[in-house]
């Protein structure tokens, strides 16, 4: 089932492209056109991590706006790039070979985009999407400074976080989706509460919960931001 809905995602190769204008409201063009692929509410379900539940092919856009940055969101429906390597199930997508495993590129999803009128407006709605709110406004994290070879250390060596993410693109693990961006694309709240509690935001996810106290994870949010501004 889920490598037939991979296969199928990837079999065309020309991405589908919207256009402004259609004459259907915003909330309406969302639910036709992307909640196939994407949770707009909470599922009710078991939680957990199983293929079935993924077989959801993207994540859960239901917080939105208490996750992304908005100028991120209307740039990057505009142009899509890949965030997860691997894709959003990556056992979906890789092959074990005798090399090892081989990421199957062609049945990883190629994103629809939006022209740019159609961005705004979806990025603008996206934002309005913001159950969680009181979680953000409960995190006390102000922006630091850390140097660029201590925050590598620490991500890298320490805190074990490159196993499953890249901090440069094309190095690092493939699991988990890349976080050379994720200053530009997240909420740095969002980063300190999901690292805290991902199960508390994503109730399938697969990201381990790490022990680590808000000091620690602070100064990881400093590194993404210092790779940001390289
Ligand atoms: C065929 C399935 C599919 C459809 C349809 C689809 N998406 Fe996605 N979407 C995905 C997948 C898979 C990802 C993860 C991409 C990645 O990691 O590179 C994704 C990622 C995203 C992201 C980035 C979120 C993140 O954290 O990775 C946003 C925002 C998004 N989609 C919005 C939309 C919107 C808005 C629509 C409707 C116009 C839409 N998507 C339609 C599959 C889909
Ligand atoms: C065993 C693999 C693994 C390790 C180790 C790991 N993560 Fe993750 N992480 C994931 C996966 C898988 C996801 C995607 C889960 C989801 O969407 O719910 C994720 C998601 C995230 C996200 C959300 C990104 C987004 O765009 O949605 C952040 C931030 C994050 N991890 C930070 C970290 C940090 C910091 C560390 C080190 C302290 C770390 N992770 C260690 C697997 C891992």
């Amino acid at each position: 089932m889920l490598a037939a809905l991979a296969a199928q995602a990837g079999a065309d190769d020309t991405p589908r492209y919207f256009e402004s204008g259609a004459g259907t409201d915003v909330a309406t063009f969302v639910t036709e056109n992307c909640v196939a692929c994407h949770a707009a509410e909470p599922l009710g379900r078991e939680p957990g991590p199983s293929a079935d539940n993924w077989a959801q092919n993207g994540p859960p856009l239901y917080y939105a706006g208490d996750k992304y940055r908005q100028e991120w969101l209307r740039d990057w429906l505009q142009a899509p790039e890949r965030i997860r390597p691997a894709g959003h199930y990556p056992p979906a997508h890789i092959q074990t070979t005798p090399d090892g495993d081989v990421i199957d590129e062609a049945s990883l999803v190629t994103h629809p985009a939006l022209d740019a009128e159609l961005a705004e407006e979806v990025a603008g709605f996206l934002m309005t999407l913001t159950p969680y709110a009181e979680r953000l406004a409960e995190e006390d994290y102000e922006p630091g400074s850390v140097s660029l070879r201590m925050g590598q250390m620490d991500f890298r060596r320490f805190k074990g976080c490159v196993a499953c993410h890249e901090d440069v693109q094309g190095e690092g693990g493939k699991s988990g989706p890349e976080l050379h961006s994720a200053w530009d694309r997240l909420q740095p709240e969002f980063i300190v509460s999901f690292v805290r509690s991902p199960v508390h935001w994503n109730p399938d996810t697969m990201m381990p919960v790490l022990e680590m106290n808000d000091a620690a994870i602070h100064k990881l949010v400093d590194y993404l931001k210092t790779i940001a501004e390289e």
